[in-house]
C-alpha cells in the first residue's frame, strides 16, 4: 500500500512539474532551499566522508576533462569551483596541481565547516561561503571557473543573474558540467524536467559578446551509470 501511495505521489509530481516546465518555465513543486541544503546535503555528509567519491566511474570523465584544462594553466593561476560541497574533489585537484590556487564556494556554512574539519585541506585551497548570484570576488579574478552538478540547483528565475556573475569574475575558462535535458534519452529528459530539486538550464545562455563557445560535450554514458551531464566550455574574450 505504501509503495502505491509513493508511486502515485511521484506521478503527480512528474505531471505537475513537467507541465510547469513546459508552459510556465517554473518549478511548481519545489523543495525549499533550506530543506535541500541543510537537511538533504547534511543527510548525505556522513556517507560521503566515509566513502570518498568514486573518481574512476562516477566522476572519471569530468575529472579528466578538468585536469586537462588545469594542466595547461600557468603556475599561480586562480581556479574557482562553484558549489564545492565537501571540497573533496577540489582538494584532490589542488593536490595534483600544487602550482595553482583553488577557491571553493558553497552556500552552506555547515558544509564548509565540515569540509575544513575533515578534509585536511591542501595549502592551495581556500573556502568561502557565498551564493552564486552574488559572488564576493573582483572582476576578472579567476583564470578558470567551473561547476560540477551545482548550477542545476539554481531556480530558473535566478540563472541569468548567476551567468552574469560568472562572466564578471572570469578571466578565461568557464566550464559548467551540468545535466542538460536536450541531449538525454526521453526517460531521463522527463525525470530531469519534472524533478522537484533539479533545474535543467540552457547553459548556452551564458553566451554573450564577451564569451566565446569552446565546446559542448555530453559525458553521459548509460552503461557506466555515469551522471547524465554535459560539459559547457566557454572562453572569456
Ligand atoms: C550536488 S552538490 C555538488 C558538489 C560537487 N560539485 C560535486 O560534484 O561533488 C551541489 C552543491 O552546490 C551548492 N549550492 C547550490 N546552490 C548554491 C548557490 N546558490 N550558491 C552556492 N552554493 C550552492 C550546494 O550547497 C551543494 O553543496
Amino acid at each position: 500500500m505504501g509503495k502505491v501511495i509513493v508511486g502515485i505521489k511521484t506521478l503527480i509530481i512528474v505531471a505537475v512539474n513537467l507541465t510547469g516546465y513546459l508552459f510556465l518555465k517554473r518549478k511548481v513543486i519545489d523543495l525549499k532551499k533550506e530543506r535541500m541544503f541543510e537537511d538533504f546535503y547534511q543527510g548525505q555528509i556522513t556517507e560521503h566522508i566515509k566513502v570518498p567519491p568514486n573518481f574512476e566511474n562516477h566522476y572519471g570523465k569530468s575529472r579528466d576533462y578538468l585536469m586537462d584544462v588545469f594542466k595547461k594553466m600557468e603556475p599561480g593561476s586562480n581556479v574557482l569551483e562553484l558549489g564545492c560541497y565537501l571540497s573533496k574533489r577540489l582538494n584532490w585537484f589542488a593536490e595534483k596541481n600544487p602550482d595553482l590556487l583553488f577557491t571553493g564556494i558553497d552556500l552552506s556554512m555547515k558544509t564548509l565547516s565540515l569540509a575544513k574539519d575533515n578534509n585536511e585541506l591542501m595549502p592551495n585551497v581556500r573556502l568561502v561561503a557565498a551564493d552564486f548570484s552574488n559572488l564576493p570576488f573582483k572582476t576578472g579574478k579567476f583564470d578558470a571557473v567551473f561547476s560540477h552538478l551545482a548550477l542545476y540547483h539554481v531556480p530558473y528565475s535566478h540563472i541569468e543573474n548567476v551567468f552574469k556573475e560568472i562572466r564578471r569574475i572570469s578571466k578565461k575558462d568557464i566550464i559548467m558540467i551540468e545535466p542538460f535535458h536536450k541531449v538525454l534519452p526521453l526517460k531521463q529528459k522527463i525525470l530531469l524536467m519534472s524533478s522537484p530539486d533539479k533545474h535543467t538550464h540552457d547553459y548556452r545562455k551564458i553566451e554573450n559578446d564577451d564569451v566565446d563557445r569552446k565546446e559542448i560535450r555530453p559525458l553521459f554514458d548509460a552503461s557506466s551509470g555515469y551522471h547524465p551531464i554535459t560539459v559547457f566550455h566557454y572562453l572569456k574574450k
